[in-house]
C-alpha cells in the first residue's frame, strides 16, 4: 500500500517521498515500542538517515534536547544574500551537482523605495554581478533560480515546494514559515545547507517539543499574527530555544493554511528550532489552490491511511501552553524586541508611560509574514471602508506582494488598484524595507529625533528597517497597520475608536473581513519570473568571479586546528543584547556578502562594550581604540588569537552566518557567552570556532578585555569526540598576572570535533569526499 504514495507530481513540485519516510517512521516505531509520537518527531524522525544508530533508547524523552540526529532533508532553499556564501563554500567541494532539489530566491537585495518597475531596474542594475554569479551557479548545478522580482523565498516555498511531512532547510532564519503546510522547515546558516547539498547527514541535537494548544475561534479583528505576537510576549526571545513548537487542538480549523505560516515564521522571534502544523482541510484548499491537487490526495493518504501527519493520541510535549482565540486581542510587538508585546487596548496607555512618539510616522504591510490573499482582502476591506467615507491615509503607506502569483492574483481582482488608489506604494516582490532595503525619504537615516512605525513585518532590531537606529518598528497585524494609517496617532484603538470626518461625523472601522483564497484561483502571473521547472546541470558552466571584485571573493580554507590548545586574548566584553544584527550588520552590508574580506568589516559592529557603554570600540593594549572589527584585523595580522565574552542568547535573531564566518576569517577562536541562540552557536562550530558557555553566569563579571584565557582538557574534548557535551576547564590570566580557574560548558559532537580538527566543517567535508 505504501508503494501507492510515491506517484510524482510534475516537475520539480514533487511530493515529499511519503512511503521511504513511512517505512522509516514504522523503525521507530519499533525500536520505540509504538511509544506515541508528535507530530514534529514523526516528521524529524521519518527523515533519519538511519534510525537504529540514531535512537539509542526506547523512550524519547530520554533523548530529547540531548542527542544528536542525523538527518537526510528533502531540499533546500536559498535567499540571495546567504546563497552567495553557501554556493561559495559548495563549489569548494568539487562536486558537480546538488544532493537534493535546490532552489534560489533574489529577494534581498532589492530596494523598496518608489515602487516596482524602477526598483526592480535599479536594484538588478546594482547587483547585476551578484544575480549573474548566482544564475552561473543555478546553471552549473542544476538549482532552480528565482531572479530578482519573482518573490520573496518564504512565500514561494509555500506556493510551490513546502509539504505536509517534507523536511527541509533555507539559508534565513523565517524559513520555518513552510510549516504553515505541515512542514519541518528549518532556518541554517550554508554551511549547513552545503551537508544537504552535498548528501552529508545533516545533524540537529533532538529538539524538546512545545505544544500550543488552541482553543476557540478566529474573530473579527483578530488575526493568525496574534497568535505569534501574543506567544512571543510569553515565551520571550529565549523561551522557544532547543525547541519545535507544535501547534494543535480545536481552534487550528478556524485557520487558514496562511495563517498557519505567517504563526510558523515568526516562532523564529521565540528562538524555536522550527514549529508546525498538524495536516488540516485548510492544507488540502491552499494545495488544490496552488495547483498541487494531486499532493492534496497523496498528503490526505499519509494522513488517513497511515497516522503520518498529525500528533498520536497521547503524545507528550514537553511544556504545554494555551491560547483562547475567542478571547485573543490584537497585539503590538516592539520596539526593537519582538517579544516586548502589548495588546491593542493597552498600546497607548503604554506609549504615553514610556514616552513613546504619539505619531505613527509609516505603516508597511506585506513581507514574507504577512503577504497573503486573506491578509490582503481584509486590509483592502479597511481601505475600501475608510475609502467610501472619504478618508485618506495620513501617513505613508507601503505593501509589499511576497510573490508574482499573489501580486497578479492581487492586481487581477482589484486589490493592488484599491491600495495605489488610495496613497499606497506597491513595491516589488521582494524583502525590501524588511531587511534595511529601504530607501526611505521622509525620514533622514541619521535623524536623532525618534519615529514610530507600524509594519507586518517579524523583526524589529534597532536600524533593520531604515537604517536608523531611533525608528521604532511595531510589529502587528496587517489589519492594524492598515486601519492605523488613516490615524498615524499612537492613542488610536482601531477596534473601538472613530476618526472625525470632514462633515463632522465620526467614522468607526468595522471589523475587516477577508477571503482565504481566490475563488477565482491564483494567477501565475509573468511568465519572464518563473524558472524552468526540472534544471539539469551543466558542468560546461563558468562560474566567474573576478579577482577585482568588491561584491564577490572566492574562499581560501581556513587552518585546520594545530592540536594545541587554545590561548587567546579576551578583545571584547559584550554587554546585553548581542543578536546577529550586532554581529554582523545587515543595510549597507549586504552588498558584501560574497566578499568575506570586506564583510568582515561589520563584525560586531553593533556591540556595546561592556567596560565603557561604547558601541563599536574596542581597545588595543597600549589602550588606543579601535572599531571593533579593525581591532580584530590588526590582531589577527600580529597573529594574535582572540575571544569575545559576551552574555545571554548570543546570536539571537537569525540564521546569518557571517556573524560565524567572519570572526573565524579576523582570528578569533573562541566565544564564550552566558548563553548561545541555537543556530548560531552551531555556526560557529561549523567554521571551526569553539563556542562556550560559563558554567556559572556569574563568572562573566570575572573577565575583562586583554585577560588571556588558556583552556585545559581541549587535547582529551577532542580525542573522545567531544562526547555530545561536557565541561571544558579555562585558566583567566590577568595583565597583573593574577590568575585563576573557571569551568565553561561546549555541546559538541562527534562531527562538530572532525569540523573543529579540520578548521571548518567545509574542510571536513571536502576531506572525506577526496578520501
Ligand atoms: Fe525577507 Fe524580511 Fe522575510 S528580509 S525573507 S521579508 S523576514
Amino acid at each position: 500500500q505504501a508503494q501507492k504514495l510515491t506517484s510524482e507530481l510534475s516537475g520539480s513540485r514533487v511530493a515529499p517521498p511519503y512511503a521511504k519516510l513511512i517505512a522509516n517512521l514504522d523503525k521507530v516505531r519499533a525500536i520505540t515500542n509504538n511509544t506515541p509520537l508528535t507530530l514534529a518527531e514523526k516528521i524529524l524522525y521519518s527523515h533519519l538517515c538511519d534510525p537504529e544508530e540514531s535512537l539509542t533508547s526506547s523512550n524519547l524523552h530520554d533523548i530529547r534536547g540531548l542527542q544528536y540526529l542525523k538527518l537526510n532533508p528533502d531540499r533546500v532553499a536559498m535567499q540571495d544574500a546567504s546563497a552567495q556564501m553557501a554556493l561559495l563554500q559548495f563549489m569548494t567541494t568539487g562536486l558537480p551537482e546538488t544532493s537534493v532539489p535546490a532552489s534560489i530566491h533574489c529577494d534581498h537585495l532589492i530596494v523598496g523605495k518608489d515602487g516596482e518597475t524602477k526598483d526592480l531596474a535599479s536594484s538588478i542594475a546594482t547587483n547585476k554581478e551578484v544575480f549573474d554569479f548566482l544564475q552561473s551557479c543555478a546553471d552549473k548545478y542544476g538549482i532552480q533560480f528565482w531572479g530578482p522580482g519573482s518573490g520573496i523565498i518564504h512565500q514561494i516555498v509555500l506556493e510551490n515546494f513546502s509539504a505536509p511531512g517534507l523536511m527541509m532547510l533555507g539559508t534565513d532564519s523565517h524559513t520555518p514559515n513552510a510549516g504553515g503546510l505541515g512542514a519541518i522547515a528549518i532556518g541554517v546558516g550554508g554551511a549547513d545547507a552545503v551537508d544537504a547539498l552535498t548528501g552529508t547527514p545533516w545533524e540537529l541535537k533532538a529538539p524538546k517539543v512545545l505544544g500550543i494548544k488552541l482553543t476557540g475561534r478566529m474573530h473579527d479583528w483578530t488575526s493568525p499574527k496574534d497568535v505569534i505576537t501574543k506567544l512571543a510576549g510569553v515565551l520571550t526571545v529565549r523561551g522557544g530555544t532547543g525547541y519545535i513548537v507544535e501547534y494543535f487542538g480545536e481552534g487550528v480549523e478556524s485557520l487558514s493554511c496562511t495563517g498557519m505560516a505567517t504563526i510558523c515564521n515568526m516562532g523564529a522571534e521565540i528562538g524555536a528550532t522550527t514549529s508546525t502544523f498538524p495536516y488540516q482541510q485548510a492544507h488540502a484548499r491552499y494545495l488544490q489552490a496552488t495547483g498541487r491537487a494531486e499532493l492534496a490526495k497523496l498528503a490526505d493518504n499519509a494522513a488517513r491511511n497511515h497516522n503520518f501527519l498529525s500528533a498520536d493520541q497521547g503524545a507528550q510535549y514537553d511544556k504545554v501552553i494555551e491560547i483562547n482565540l475567542s478571547e485573543l486581542e490584537p497585539h503590538v510587538n516592539g520596539p526593537f524586541t519582538p517579544d516586548l508585546s502589548t495588546p491593542i487596548s493597552e498600546y497607548g496607555p503604554k506609549t504615553l508611560k514610556e514616552n513613546w512618539p504619539q505619531k505613527i510616522s509609516a505603516g508597511l504591510i506585506g513581507s514574507c509574514t504577512n503577504s497573503s490573499y486573506q491578509d490582503m482582502t481584509r486590509a483592502a476591506d479597511l481601505v475600501r471602508q475608510a475609502s467610501s467615507a472619504g478618508l485618506k491615509p495620513r501617513i505613508p503607506f507601503f505593501v509589499t506582494p511576497g510573490s508574482e502569483q499573489i501580486r497578479a492574483t492581487l492586481e487581477r481582482d482589484g486589490l493592488i488598484k484599491t491600495f495605489e488608489d488610495n496613497g499606497a506604494i506597491v513595491l516589488a516582490n521582494a524583502c525590501g524595507p524588511c531587511i534595511g532595503q529601504w530607501d526611505r525619504q521622509d525620514v533622514n537615516k541619521t535623524s536623532s529625533e525618534e519615529n514610530s512605525i507600524f509594519t507586518s513585518f517579524n523583526r524589529n532590531f534597532k536600524a533593520r528597517n531604515d537604517g536608523n537606529r531611533n525608528t521604532m518598528n511595531f510589529l502587528t497585524s496587517p489589519e492594524m497597520v492598515t486601519a492605523m494609517i488613516y490615524s498615524g496617532d499612537a492613542q488610536f484603538n482601531p477596534m473601538l475608536d472613530s476618526i472625525k470626518l470632514e462633515d463632522g461625523t465620526d467614522f468607526t472601522f468595522k471589523p475587516p473581513k477577508g477571503v482565504e483564497l481566490p475563488q477565482r484561483g491564483f494567477l501565475s502571473g509573468r511568465q519572464e519570473f518563473y524558472p524552468p521547472q526540472n534544471p539539469s546541470p551543466d558542468a560546461t558552466v563558468e562560474v566567474r568571479v573576478s579577482p577585482t571584485s568588491d561584491r564577490l571573493q572566492l574562499l581560501e580554507p581556513f587552518k585546520p586546528w594545530n592540536g594545541q590548545e587554545l590561548k587567546t586574548n579576551v578583545l571584547l566584553k559584550v554587554e546585553g543584547k548581542c543578536t546577529t544584527d550586532h554581529i554582523s550588520a545587515a543595510g549597507v552590508w549586504l552588498k558584501y556578502k560574497g566578499h568575506l574580506e570586506n564583510i568582515s568589516y561589520n563584525t560586531l559592529i553593533g556591540a556595546q562594550n561592556k567596560e565603557t557603554g561604547e558601541v563599536n570600540k574596542a581597545y588595543d593594549f597600549d589602550g588606543a581604540a579601535y572599531g571593533i572589527p579593525e581591532l580584530m584585523m590588526k590582531w589577527k595580522q600580529e597573529k594574535r588569537p582572540w575571544t569575545v565574552v559576551a552574555e545571554h542568547n548570543y546570536g539571537e535573531g537569525s540564521a546569518r552566518e557571517h556573524a560565524a564566518l567572519s570572526p573565524k576569517f579576523l582570528g578569533g577562536e573562541i566565544i564564550l557567552v552566558k548563553s548561545f541562540a541555537r543556530i548560531h552557536e552551531t555556526n560557529l562550530k561549523k567554521q571551526g570556532m569553539l563556542p562556550l558557555t560559563f558554567a556559572n553566569e556569574s563568572d562573566y563579571d570575572l573577565i575583562s578585555s586583554g585577560d588571556v584565557l588558556e583552556t585545559s582538557g581541549l587535547k582529551e574534548l577532542v580525542a573522545k569526540d567531544g562526547d555530545n557535551g561536557g565541561e571544558l576547564d579555562v585558566t583567566v590570566t590577568k595583565p597583573s598576572g593574577e590568575s585563576f580557574n573557571i569551568k565553561t560548558k561546549h555541546t559538541m559532537s562527534k562531527d562538530q570535533v572532525a569540523f573543529f580538527k579540520a578548521g571548518s566543517a567545509i574542510n571536513y567535508i571536502g576531506e572525506i569526499s577526496r578520501a
